[in-house]
C-alpha cells in the first residue's frame, strides 16, 4: 500500500512537470508552450537578426545547446530582459529588442 502511494505521488509529480512546460531546455525565456516559443522564434528572433533557424539550432533537436550562436543568443535574450526590467520599465520607456541593435543583421554595425 505504501509503495503504491509512493508510485502515485512520484508519477503525479512527473505529470505536473509535463503540464508546467512543453519545452525541454528553455532557461531564460518566459515561455512554457511550444506555440508561444515558435511564434517568438519565427516572428521576432529570425527577422531581427536576418537569419534562419539553423543559424542557432540543430533543426533535428531544437533543445540541444551544441551550437555556439545559440549560447550567445541566450545571453543576449537575458541581457534584453534585464535592460527592460531594470531600466526601461522603471523609466516607463519603450522596451528594447534585438532589432534596436541588430537591425536585421547577425552582427550589428560598429563604428
Ligand atoms: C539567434 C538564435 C536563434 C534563432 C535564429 C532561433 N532560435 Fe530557437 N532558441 C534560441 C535560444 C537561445 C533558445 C533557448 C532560450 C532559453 O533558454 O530561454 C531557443 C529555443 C528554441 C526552442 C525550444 C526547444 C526546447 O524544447 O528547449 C524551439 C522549439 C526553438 N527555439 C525553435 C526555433 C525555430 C523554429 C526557429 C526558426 C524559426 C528558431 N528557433 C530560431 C535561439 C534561436
Ligand atoms: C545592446 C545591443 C544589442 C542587443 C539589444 C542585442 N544584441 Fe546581439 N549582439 C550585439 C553585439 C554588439 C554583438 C557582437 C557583434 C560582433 O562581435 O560583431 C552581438 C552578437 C550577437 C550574436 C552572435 C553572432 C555570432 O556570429 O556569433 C547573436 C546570436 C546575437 N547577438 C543575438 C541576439 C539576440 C537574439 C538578441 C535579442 C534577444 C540580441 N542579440 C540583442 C548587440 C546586441
Amino acid at each position: 500500500m505504501r509503495l503504491l502511494m509512493c508510485i502515485l505521488i512520484i508519477s503525479s509529480a512527473f505529470a505536473e512537470d509535463k503540464i508546467k512546460s512543453e519545452l525541454k531546455n528553455v532557461r531564460v525565456l518566459p515561455f512554457t508552450k511550444k506555440a508561444e516559443i515558435m511564434k517568438y522564434m519565427n516572428k521576432t528572433v529570425t527577422k531581427e537578426l536576418g537569419v534562419k533557424c539553423n543559424f542557432c539550432h540543430n533543426i533535428k533537436n531544437f533543445a540541444s545547446d551544441e551550437n555556439a550562436h545559440k549560447l550567445v543568443a541566450r545571453e543576449m535574450m537575458s541581457m534584453v530582459m534585464n535592460i527592460n526590467k531594470n531600466t526601461m520599465k522603471p523609466l516607463k520607456l519603450h522596451e528594447v529588442s534585438c532589432w534596436v541593435c541588430h537591425r536585421g543583421q547577425k552582427h550589428p554595425d560598429h563604428n
